[in-house]
């Protein structure tokens, strides 16, 4: 229903239908929850092999005893298989612990308390440090900006990527830039995908801080939905051509190909950045834990069959995606005001409602029993100022679930925009 070119008093006999409909909603008391890119219980079933691949009888390979400590940054499989999904060099490859988010941290901290390649700390620099935060975007990495008091600067996203006019002018001109945050393919929220022009702006650009870094979060790299999603362009490569790979620190993890929360996590990075990353980690840990990640080796094989293992990923969440675009495109389908993407890879469904209304959604999902990220999120801050964005993650519920989660959102989004254009009219 196109609700824009409606008269008032269509619109009012449309609302109270719908409300009358979330007043039944309201009755079952319902408890759903589409807030988080959670896997299901069935997509963690697929990695159920990973429990049997060791057993008391493994052998272990010849070489460091992965049972003992050693091999800070992981084991030679491992570092190999993740070279391989990433196409660059085995030792641009570190294997960490069991979360990528976690790196991340470690990595900005470690410059915050010790600089990067010898440049000042960031924390004793005589201005406060500065990230460009492409919106919208993962609000943990906003919230690890916000609690290390560094300041965001909100750039927008557009189709291909962050927009690297501004970017481009931004990092040029000052010095206290000192990172961007990426997730370069199926970007969260928005399923976003670099394109070849993004990325190789990305890597050439001029920066005014030497110790300047891409935190180039490749979360759902191989988190493919469709085949003919778009390929990624890759960094390393363009960047060592133009003498400029040291900055970019790229992270991923196996959370949502094996388990979330228990898989194993990875930063790629240069030779000489790689050196610093094993140094500094040395400080923090004497090793990761490599049985674990040989477990994952014996399990995952090759590139080749972690393609094959998210296939069967994006047989089980596809529906899933389908279920909620379906019912989007059937009540917004030609609205001018509520729009949303379809994405081909990832873990989540960006909904850009009418500008006013985000909270009030959230507010109205909430009392109904649905859980869906808050309003604000996927903005530096909290602070969406178009309060317009929703970010919509239908992974986790069942068919069933997320089949009336849907309805419940859907009847929301209709009341309040219904609402907002009512105000408008009066
Ligand atoms: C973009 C992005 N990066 C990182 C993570 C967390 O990854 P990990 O489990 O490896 O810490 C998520 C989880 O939802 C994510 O969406």
């Amino acid at each position: 229903m196109k609700y824009e070119s409606l008269t008032k008093e269509e619109l009012k006999s449309n609302l109270s239908s719908e409300k009358k409909r979330y007043n039944s909603y309201l009755k079952e008391k319902l408890s759903l929850d589409m807030s988080r890119g959670k896997p299901s219980s069935e997509q963690l079933d697929l990695a159920a092999p990973l429990f049997s691949v060791l057993n008391k009888d493994t052998k272990f390979p010849k070489g460091p005893d992965y049972r003992n400590y050693g091999l800070l940054d992981g084991i030679p499989e491992m570092k190999k298989l993740f070279a391989e999904l990433f196409e660059i060099p085995e030792e641009y490859v570190f294997v960490g612990g069991n979360s990528s988010l976690n790196l991340m941290y470690d990595m900005i901290s470690d410059a915050m308390l010790t600089g990067v390649l010898g440049s000042t700390p960031w924390v004793r620099l005589s201005g406060k440090v500065k990230f460009i935060c492409p919106v919208p975007g993962y609000d943990r990495h906003f919230n690890i900006c916000e609690k290390l008091g560094i300041e965001m600067i909100s750039v927008p996203m557009n189709e291909d990527g962050p927009d690297m006019n501004v970017v481009e002018s931004l990092v040029a001109s000052d010095p206290f830039i000192k990172g961007i945050w990426c997730v370069p393919r199926f970007s969260n929220p928005g399923g976003i995908v670099y394109s070849e022009e993004v990325v190789r702006r990305l890597a050439t650009m001029k920066t005014a801080a030497a110790d300047f870094r891409i935190y180039y979060d490749n979360s759902y790299f191989v988190h493919v939905l469709t085949e003919d999603a778009p390929k990624l362009a890759n960094i390393f490569r363009i960047a060592k051509e133009f003498g400029t790979e040291d900055r970019i620190y790229m992270f991923s993890s196996t959370s949502k190909i094996t388990l979330a929360g228990s898989g194993v996590a990875m930063i790629a990075a240069s030779p000489k950045n790689m050196a610093s990353i094993k140094e500094k980690m040395g400080w923090k840990t004497i090793g990761f834990n490599k049985v674990w990640q040989y477990a994952h080796f014996l399990y995952l094989e090759s590139a080749e069959h972690v393609k094959s293992i998210m296939r069967e990923q994006a047989a089980l969440i596809r529906p899933k995606f389908d279920i909620v675009l379906d019912a989007f495109d059937k009540a917004f389908g030609d609205s001018e005001t509520v729009t949303w993407n379809t994405p081909k890879g990832g873990y989540f469904i960006c909904l850009k409602c009418m500008n006013g209304t985000a909270k009030e959604i959230w507010t109205l999902c909430k009392k109904a029993g649905l859980t869906i990220t808050p309003a604000g999120a996927s903005h530096p801050l909290h602070f969406d100022d178009s309060d317009s964005y929703l970010r919509i993650a239908p992974t986790y519920p069942s068919v069933e679930d997320l089949k009336k989660a849907t309805d419940v959102l859907v009847t929301v989004v209709k009341i309040v925009t219904i609402e907002k254009l009512l105000e408008k009219a009066n």
